[in-house]
């Protein structure tokens, strides 16, 4: 296992622990999760949001939020995701959307999850926008991958889902999906969760070169590719690789969280490519929070910095 994989492990699995989850949630704000996460409410993201379309960046909205106990609390979760649609797009901003499919209750009841997504991607639809189911830790992948499969089949391309090529499984998973008609819009990212040897990939190297075969093989597959990372030397060559092959937006686009290179960003969208951001907001913060720093020491350095400032 590398060093950036080990980092990456620990604070993911300190963030598990109830006394830390606590105190990160009760100190909030002051730890700097403003950094990642755009506001508590639509209201304080809103600036935000428009501050990055009039850059030249479209954007996909996740209304924080995964794992809920009980039909009713995805019920709950699922009203608050529509209607933040609407405000969306009564807000003149595309409502394209991501959710945890936990969030929607996979973990609970996967019909309610169905019929929960195939609302949001309706109502999504409806107003020009688009549902991306979001992949969570490995043991979900089965049951998003199922419903996703439903959902695409009823949806009419408004609905796409991502990959992760930390594990072993993806390309077989790639495989499959691209051979479904029509092909559909897929986001690849390189993984975020704490994962076990028997199922994913511990070296960054290994995640990297998966990564850039799963890229290269969904864009000869032929349909939308969502290219999300931040990683330059692989934009850089994926970005040459769609010009050079005359590429347009209906066929890739990058994909960037919002707070990480900003700068990048920028430049990504002066050199003419489609950059999407993803900018979440809400009050349930904490678990995407921790994933972000253990992403990178930098940003556990800063979270240290503001508590002993
Ligand atoms: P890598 O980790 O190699 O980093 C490349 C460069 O970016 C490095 O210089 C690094 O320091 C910098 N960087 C990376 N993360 C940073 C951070 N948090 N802060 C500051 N700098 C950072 N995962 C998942 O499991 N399921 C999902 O559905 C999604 N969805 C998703 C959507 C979008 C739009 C993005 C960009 C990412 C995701 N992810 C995700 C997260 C993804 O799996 C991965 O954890 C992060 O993107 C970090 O990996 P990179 O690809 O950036 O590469």
């Amino acid at each position: 296992m590398t060093v950036t994989g080990a980092y990456r492990r620990a604070v993911l699995a300190v963030a598990d622990s109830a006394a830390v989850r606590g105190f990160v949630t009760r100190a909030g704000w002051r730890l700097g999760v403003g950094r990642f996460v755009a506001g508590e409410t639509l209201d304080g993201a809103l600036p935000k949001l428009q501050a990055l379309v009039g850059s030249g960046k479209r954007i996909v909205l996740d209304v924080l939020g995964e794992f809920v106990g009980d039909g009713a609390a995805a019920r709950q979760a699922a009203g608050r995701i529509g209607s933040t649609m609407e405000a969306v797009a009564a807000a003149g901003l595309e409502p394209y959307f991501s959710a945890k499919p936990t969030q929607l209750g996979l973990g609970v009841d996967p019909e309610l999850a169905f019929e929960l997504a195939a609302g949001l991607a309706t109502l999504a639809g409806s107003a020009g926008g688009h549902l991306c189911l979001d992949m969570e830790s490995s043991g979900y992948v089965d049951a998003t991958l199922g419903l996703f499969e439903r959902l695409h089949a009823v949806s009419g391309g408004r609905v796409s889902t991502v990959l992760q090529s930390y594990l072993y499984r993806t390309a077989e998973d790639l495989g499959r999906l691209l051979a479904l008609d029509p092909v559909p819009g897929l986001r690849i990212v390189k993984g975020a969760y704490n994962e076990p040897r028997e199922v994913a990939y511990q070296n960054k190297a290994d995640v990297d070169k998966a990564y850039r075969e799963l890229v290269y093989r969904a864009l000869d597959g032929g349909g939308k590719v969502n290219v999300a990372t931040h990683d330059e030397r692989l934009l850089s060559e994926v970005g040459a690789f769609a010009r050079g092959g005359g590429l347009g937006p209906e066929r890739y686009e990058f994909q960037l969280l919002f707070g990480v290179k900003p700068l990048l960003q920028d430049r990504l969208v002066a050199d003419g490519h489609g950059v999407r951001v993803y900018v979440p907001f809400g009050e349930d913060w904490y678990g995407y929070f921790s994933r972000r720093l253990a992403e990178r020491p930098a940003n556990l350095a800063f979270v240290l910095r503001g508590l002993a400032g």
